[in-house]
């Protein structure tokens, strides 16, 4: 995959959730590097580790923010965060049969998953964030 950048289109308007998904990136740009030169498997899954780390905890920050401000699109918000730990899940389990391939389609899968995520449903969330001081 080629190398991912974040453009100012991808802001939320809030900078630490800004930050928060510009590491995101950063991770899967190591992960896109790695494919490119060929990958190691356990680069690659120091990587996905770490990214999976990262995640739960930006989850859990978005939907905090959520809740106190009793976001209205909360539920179907949460509903894409279960999909993507669920299609994690299974890739990874997949991966242990048949890594080679699987990598590639993990890989492909969270190219496009962050930056569809980012400019639907995240950018939904702005007017309610920014309208509770967040900024
Ligand atoms: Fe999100």
């Amino acid at each position: 995959m080629a190398e991912l950048i974040w453009l100012e289109k991808y802001s939320v308007g809030v900078e630490a959730l800004d930050q928060q998904h510009q590491t995101i990136i950063g991770l899967i740009n190591e992960l896109n590097a790695e494919d490119r030169t060929g990958h190691t498997p356990d680069a690659v899954n120091r990587i996905l580790d770490q990214l999976a780390g990262y995640v739960t905890s930006h989850f859990r920050t978005e939907e905090d923010y959520m809740e106190r401000f009793d976001y209205e699109d909360i539920e179907a918000h949460l509903e894409e965060h279960v999909q993507y730990i669920e299609t994690i899940a299974r890739l990874t389990e997949e991966q242990i049969e048949d890594r080679d391939n699987v990598h590639g389609e993990l890989i492909a899968f969270l190219n496009h998953w962050w930056t569809d995520h980012i400019l639907e449903a995240d950018q939904k969330y702005t007017k309610t964030f920014n309208i509770h001081g967040l900024h």
